[in-house]
C-alpha cells in the first residue's frame, strides 16, 4: 500500500478529524510529507477537508471516484463524462487489463443499448462496464449475461426490498417497469472467450421516465436518493462469486426460478425477424424457447422481447 492509500484508509475509517501528527506517526513519515500527500490527494479530487485540528474526509456517500472503492480502487476507471463506458472498457480489455476492471461514468454522451438503440445516460444513473475473462466456451457466453441480470435483480431485492426480476434476455424489471439494462460485448480467442465486457445501466437517481414512460428509478421506488457506490460494489462482489467456477446449470436454474418472462406470451424482435409465442423454457445456452401458435417450438438466442 502506498502512503496515499494508507492516509485514505485511515481517514475513511475515522469518524473524527485526524491530526497531521497522528498520520505522521502512523505512517512513519514527516508531517511535511503527510501534508504533501494530502495536497496530492486533493489534486486527484479526493474531498479532504483541512482544519486547524487536522484532516477529515468530506461526506460523499455517492462518489464514484476510484479512491472511494478501497481495495478495489485500482480496478476502477472513473470518467466524469465519456461517449460510452463500453468503448473505455474495450480499450482497457484490449490493453490486457486484469479481470473485473471497471469503467464507470457519471454521464455518457453516446450511451448505447441493445439492438443499436441509444441509452439515455443523464446524471444520477449508474453506468458502468466490467471486463471479465471467464474460461468458458463461446456458446456459454450468453449465460454470463443472464447471470449478470440474475445478480443485479437479487441485489436490488435483497438490499432495497424492491420486487426486481430478470426479463429475458438481459433486463431487470420492477413491477413491469425497466430499472436496468445490460449490454455485453465479447472478443474471442480461438474457440474460447477472450473477454466479455458487461455494460450495465441502472436507473438510480436519474429520471428515466423523462425518456421512457415504462422505466423506473430506484429513487422513485425508495422515495429518496440512493448512493450508487454500494450498488456497484455489491454487484461486482456477486458477479465475482458467479463467474469464478462458473456453473451454467446454477445460472439457468436461478433464472428459471425467478423471472418475468416464462409463462408469458411474448414477441421477440431480432435484427432479422419477429417471432411470437408463449415463452416456455430456457435452453442450456440461455436461448428462449417459444411455443408458436401452431404448437411448434422455436428457440431464439437474442433480440428484444416484448411481453404481450
Ligand atoms: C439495453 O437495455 O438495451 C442495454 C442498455 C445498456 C446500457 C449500459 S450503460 C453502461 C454501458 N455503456 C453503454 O453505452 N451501454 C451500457
Amino acid at each position: 500500500m502506498t502512503s496515499r492509500h494508507t492516509i485514505l484508509s485511515i481517514l475513511q475509517s475515522a469518524d473524527a478529524v485526524i491530526s497531521g501528527e497522528t498520520l505522521s506517526a502512523r505512517l512513519g513519515i514527516s508531517r511535511v510529507s503527510v501534508w504533501k500527500h494530502i495536497q496530492g490527494l486533493i489534486q486527484q479530487g479526493v474531498p479532504i477537508v483541512a482544519t486547524s485540528k487536522g484532516y477529515r474526509l468530506a461526506d460523499d456517500p455517492d462518489t464514484l471516484m476510484p479512491w472511494a472503492f478501497g481495495d478495489l480502487s485500482e480496478c476502477i476507471h472513473y470518467f466524469p463524462e465519456t461517449p460510452s463506458t463500453m468503448d473505455e472498457a474495450m480499450r482497457l480489455a484490449r490493453s490486457g487489463c486484469p479481470e473485473f476492471t471497471t469503467a464507470v461514468a457519471q454521464r455518457q454522451v453516446e450511451g448505447r443499448g441493445r439492438m443499436r438503440r441509444a441509452w439515455a445516460s443523464d446524471e444520477g444513473g449508474l453506468y458502468f462496464t466490467v471486463v471479465i475473462r471467464p474460461e468458458i466456451p463461446i456458446v456459454l457466453a450468453g449465460l454470463v449475461n443472464l447471470a449478470a441480470a440474475v445478480e443485479m435483480a437479487a441485489l436490488l431485492r435483497d438490499t432495497y426490498g424492491v420486487a426486481a426480476l430478470p426479463k429475458w434476455p438481459n433486463d431487470v424489471l420492477v413491477d413491469e417497469k425497466k430499472i436496468c439494462g445490460i449490454l455485453s460485448q465479447m472478443e474471442v480467442e480461438g474457440d474460447q472467450v477472450g473477454h466479455i465486457n458487461i455494460g450495465v445501466g441502472l436507473n438510480v437517481n436519474n429520471r428515466p421516465e423523462n425518456h421512457t414512460p415504462t422505466a423506473v428509478s430506484l429513487k422513485t421506488l425508495m422515495g429518496a436518493p440512493v448512493p450508487r457506490r454500494d450498488i456497484l460494489l455489491g454487484f461486482l462482489a456477486r458477479l465475482k462469486n458467479q463467474t469464478h467456477g462458473f456453473d451454467p446449470d446454477a445460472v439457468i436454474s436461478a433464472w428459471k426460478k425467478e423471472n418475468t418472462t416464462l409463462g408469458r406470451k411474448v414477441r421477440v424482435v431480432t435484427l432479422k425477424e419477429t417471432v411470437e409465442g408463449l415463452a416456455v423454457d430456457l435452453d442450456d445456452q440461455g436461448g428462449l424457447v417459444l411455443r408458436e401458435a401452431d404448437g411448434r417450438l422455436r428457440t431464439v438466442i437474442y433480440g428484444d422481447c416484448f411481453q404481450c
